[in-house]
Formats: structure tokens, sequence, C-alpha cells
């Protein structure tokens, strides 16, 4: 299989030098981080830890640990804590060692990294396009009956489509994947955005399962991916394989002190969950408005659009909006997208009204 470039949205720097732009004055909707920015004790928190860097952080991130799993309502041994949810990916893929593995097409490209880089083969499952890329659940059933597949990764949301997957279909895909042993990781990464993430997460199942693995990120909704912070959720037996599997610091001080501090910001919790809501709303409609393009409905803070009726390719409409300082994702190295697709993330008002005017005057 050919390999796929791991291109990620965010990459702000490259950015400024390829376009000669000013880093700061840069628009990023290329990576899907809460447009709140971070809660504002996170400074405080970080200067107050300045002094703690003689000493080693605590160990698997322990105390963290607790904090989470209060939050979450489980135990402390029931989670392990990465190096943002990526950390995880690898970790897992590490340990359960798959053999063949089924990833969703198109979907984030870093499951299929870590597969290959434990040396797993990786099997496309191509959500189609004319479904607008909505996974067939009785397909993927079918797929996996009788089949020598050993893992499967979804994503839910999925991302970049927005596709969200109904919590008693994951569960039939749980019962058919412990009939054929299959080990199942549930990227959750940016479920926590959803007003109703309660009706949709397998928080619970994964601690009472031996085949499952949640996955959650901190960095997308506390907006600290340069912290990184992410979290599994699984049964003990493994949370201590994975554990021992690891370095013992993978997690550094400041991001485990600012994790453990912002889960106590309840107002903002709130605060986010209402404001992406309103402006993912807003954009979308806005977005459906513009000449051509075909936004996907969006679950979380992030919109899929098709360009294909533009007369600009993907990178084409990257390049002419990056002139003007906006970053969006250019979709061409996910499988399946080609050059008719682009992900933008949902900002503040007044960014994504930039963002329209922008595209408005590109399109016309
Ligand atoms: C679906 C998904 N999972 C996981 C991650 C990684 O998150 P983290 O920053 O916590 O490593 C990303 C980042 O883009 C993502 O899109």
């Amino acid at each position: 299989m050919a390999k796929r470039k791991r291109e990620h949205g965010g990459n702000i720097k490259a950015a400024a030098e390829e376009y000669d732009l000013i880093y700061d004055e840069i628009i990023d909707f290329s990576a899907n981080i809460n447009f709140l920015g971070p809660p504002s004790i996170v400074k405080e928190v970080i200067e107050d830890s300045i002094t703690k860097i003689v000493d080693y952080p605590e160990p698997d991130a322990k105390s963290l640990a607790v904090k989470l799993a209060g939050h979450l309502g489980i135990e402390p041994d029931d989670l392990i804590i990465g190096n943002g949810a990526v950390e995880i990916i690898y970790l897992i893929s590490k340990v359960i060692n798959p053999r063949q593995a089924l990833v969703l097409a198109p979907t984030f490209s870093e499951y299929e990294a870590a597969i290959e880089s434990v040396g797993g083969e990786v099997e496309l499952f191509q959500l189609a396009r004319s479904n607008n890329f909505k996974l067939d659940i009785n397909q993927l059933i079918a797929k996996l009956q009788n089949s020598d597949i050993d893992m499967l990764f979804l994503c839910n949301p999925n991302n970049p489509t927005g596709d969200l997957i109904k919590r008693n279909d994951l569960i039939k895909v749980l019962e058919v994947s412990k009939q054929e042993d299959i080990f199942v990781v549930v990227d959750e990464a940016f479920l926590d955005f959803l007003t109703n993430e309660a009706d949709y997460t397998l928080i619970s199942e994964a601690i009472e399962r031996n085949n499952l693995l949640v996955l959650r990120s901190m960095t997308k909704f506390f907006a600290i991916p340069g912290l990184r912070i992410g979290y599994g959720i699984t049964n003990r037996k493994l949370v201590t394989k994975l554990n021992e599997s690891k370095d013992p610091w993978n997690v550094n001080l400041f991001a485990q002190r600012v994790g453990s501090r912002v889960l106590e910001e309840q107002d903002y919790i709130r605060k986010t969950k209402e404001a992406v809501k309103q402006e993912k709303d807003f954009l979308y409609k806005e977005l459906k408005g513009l000449p051509n393009l075909k936004p996907y409905l969006p679950t979380a803070n992030y919109i899929l659009i098709d360009i294909v009726d533009t007369k600009y390719t993907s990178w084409k409409l990257h390049n002419q909006l990056a002139q003007e300082g906006i970053l969006i994702r250019d979709c061409s190295t996910y499988h399946l997208l080609g050059a008719d697709f682009i992900r933008v993330a949902v900002k503040n008002r007044e960014d994504n009204l930039r963002l329209i005017e922008e595209l408005k005057s590109i399109l016309d």
C-alpha cells in the first residue's frame, strides 16, 4: 500500500514561512481547537510550576489520573494517561500488535501509521461518498464476521467527516468483535464538544469489556495542544500492561498540573459547549449559503466541505486563503477525498465572518 503523507492541521510556523505571514496574525481554521482558548487559570498554573521543574513529574501522572477518574465517575486504575491521545494510539498498537487491522477511510491518519509502525497490515473500510461518508453499520459487521481482522479503529465523531455513530450500533460492533476476537479502539477525541456526549460515549463499556479501549484528548477541548494530554479507558489488566509498556514520565510536569486544574473549570466547560454549538450552527448555515459549497452537517467543532462544484482544487483554495492569512485543512492527504474537500474548524464569530467574507470574494 502507498504510504500516506502524515499531514495535520495547525502547522502555523510552516505556513508563516511559506506565505510570508506574521505568525500571530494568522487565523488558523486548520486545527480543531477550542476557539475560547485555554482557561485563564492555565497561565498561573504554569508560572507556579516553574520552580518544580527540578523534580521529576509524577510517574504515570497518578494525581491527574485521580482527578480525571473523579471527573468521569470511574476509578484511577481504569485509565492510562498519554502525551496526547496520539501516544495512546501508538501504545495500544504496540501492545495489541495486530496482524490485520481495519481502519475507516477517510479518517484520522495516525491509526494507520501506528499499525504500520508495529508491522501490522492495514485494511481500509471505505465509506461511501454517495452516502455522505456515513458508516453503514451492517456492512461493517459483515466485514468483521469470519475475517482475519484482529483490531479495529473507529473515530466517534469521525474526523474529518463529523459522522457520529450511535451507541447501540457501537454495542453491536463490540458484540461481534468479542465473538471474532477483535480488539476495538473508539477514539472519542472530539466527543466532549457535544452537549449530549453521555448518549454516545463507551467509557462504561470500556471498563467492563476486555476488547475495548476508549480514547480521549484534553488538548482540543481545553485548547492546550502544545502541552499534550490524552487518555485511554480500558480494563484494569490492560491499563497495567499499557503503563508497563511506556516511559514512566511520559506526561510532563506542566501538562500534569494544568490537566488536574482545568477539570475544575465547570464554567469554562459549560461555556465551551454552548459557544461551539452556537458557532457551529452559524458557520454551517453561512457556508451553505455560499455558491457551490456543500458543507457536511457538523457534530463537533469542525466542518467538512465538498468543493467539487467550485473551480478550485482543495490545495488551490488552501493557497488562495493562506495568502490572505487564513489557514484551512486541505483534505487531499485523506484517503478517498482527492482534491474535492477542505475542512474548517469552528471559530469565534469574528473569525467565522472573516472566513465567509474571504470565501465569498474568492468564489464569486
Ligand atoms: C481524531 C483524533 N484523535 C486524536 C488526535 C490527537 O489528539 P492529541 O492532541 O491529544 O494527541 C487528533 C488530533 O488531531 C484527532 O483528530
